[in-house]
C-alpha cells in the first residue's frame, strides 16, 4: 500500500515536472548558483539611496521583475540575451558589450518562474488602462524629450537617443501596468534619479496615453 502510494506520488510529481509547471524554488537556486545575485539584487524595496549606491550596482535591480517583464520575453531573453541599454550599464560613453550571461532553455525557464514571483503591489493590474495612442505619440515625440534618450521603432528603422534603455520591442518586453507605475512613482523603482521625473509635468491621462503608445512598440 505504502509503496504503491509512494510510487504514484513520484509519478504525479514527474507528470507535474514534465508538464512544465512552475518551479520557482529550483529557479532561485539556479539564480544564486549561477551568481546572478552577484550583479542583481532581488530583495525590495529599493536599496540604493545615493548616486554612489547606484554606480556600485553591476546590473539593474530585479526585485520587481515579475511586475515589470512579460514572462515569455523574459524566458527567451535569458536564453538569448540581446542588449537592452545601448550603452554599458551605468556608463554614458561606452557601448554595451553585449556579453550578458546566457542560460540553457531549461534553466531560463526555471529562473523565469522564480523571477516572475518577484512582484510589487505598487504595480496594479489594469492600472495602465486604455490610453489614446495618438495623444501618447504627441507626448513621446513632441511635448516631452522622451525620444532624445530612448530608441524606438519607426517602420523598419530604429531611431532615438542612446542614454536610456531601448524601447524597441517594449510591446513584448514590458508590462504596461509597470510602465504606468514607473512613470507615476519613479522613486519607488529608481530612488536615485537617472531619468527626468515627469511626476507633476505629465498628468495621469498623459501617462496612460504615452504608456499605450510605448506599449505598442514592436
Ligand atoms: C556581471 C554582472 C551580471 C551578471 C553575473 C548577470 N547579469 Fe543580468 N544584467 C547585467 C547587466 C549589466 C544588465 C543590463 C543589460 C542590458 O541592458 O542590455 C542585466 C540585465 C538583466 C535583466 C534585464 C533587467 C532590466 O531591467 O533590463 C535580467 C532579467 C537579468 N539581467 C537577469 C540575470 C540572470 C538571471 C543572471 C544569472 C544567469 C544574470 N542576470 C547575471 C549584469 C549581470
Ligand atoms: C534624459 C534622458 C531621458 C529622458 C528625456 C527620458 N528618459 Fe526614460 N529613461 C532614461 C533612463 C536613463 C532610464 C533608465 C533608468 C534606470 O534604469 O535607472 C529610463 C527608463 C525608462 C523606462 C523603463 C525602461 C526599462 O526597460 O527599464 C521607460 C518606459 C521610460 N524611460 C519612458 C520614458 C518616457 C515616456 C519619457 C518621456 C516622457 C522618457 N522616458 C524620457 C532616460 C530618459
Amino acid at each position: 500500500m505504502r509503496l504503491a502510494s509512494t510510487v504514484s506520488l513520484a509519478a504525479a510529481m514527474l507528470l507535474v515536472a514534465s508538464a512544465g509547471q512552475a518551479d520557482p524554488a529550483a529557479g532561485e537556486k539556479l539564480f544564486t548558483g549561477k551568481n546572478c545575485n552577484g550583479c542583481h539584487y532581488t530583495q525590495g524595496p529599493a536599496q540604493e539611496k545615493t548616486i554612489d549606491d547606484q554606480l556600485a550596482k553591476k546590473g539593474p535591480e530585479l526585485w520587481y521583475a515579475g511586475s515589470k517583464f512579460q514572462k515569455a520575453w523574459l524566458k527567451g531573453w535569458l536564453a538569448d540575451p540581446k542588449p537592452i541599454r545601448p550603452l554599458k550599464y551605468n556608463s554614458l560613453t561606452e557601448k554595451n558589450p553585449g556579453n550578458h550571461p546566457k542560460l540553457s532553455a531549461a534553466d531560463a525557464g526555471a529562473v523565469t518562474d522564480y523571477l516572475m514571483t518577484l512582484t510589487t503591489p505598487e504595480v496594479k493590474k489594469g492600472a495602465a488602462g486604455k490610453g489614446k495612442k495618438l495623444k501618447g505619440k504627441l507626448v513621446f515625440m513632441k511635448k516631452m524629450p522622451c525620444k532624445g534618450c530612448h530608441q524606438y521603432p519607426k517602420r523598419k528603422k530604429v531611431l532615438g537617443g542612446l542614454s536610456g534603455p531601448s524601447l524597441v520591442g517594449a510591446s513584448k518586453r514590458l508590462n504596461p501596468d509597470w510602465i504606468y507605475a514607473y512613470m507615476m512613482k519613479p522613486k519607488v523603482f529608481k530612488p536615485v534619479k537617472m531619468m527626468p521625473v515627469f511626476t507633476g509635468i505629465l498628468n495621469e491621462v498623459d501617462v496612460k496615453n504615452v504608456t499605450t503608445f510605448i506599449g505598442k512598440f514592436k
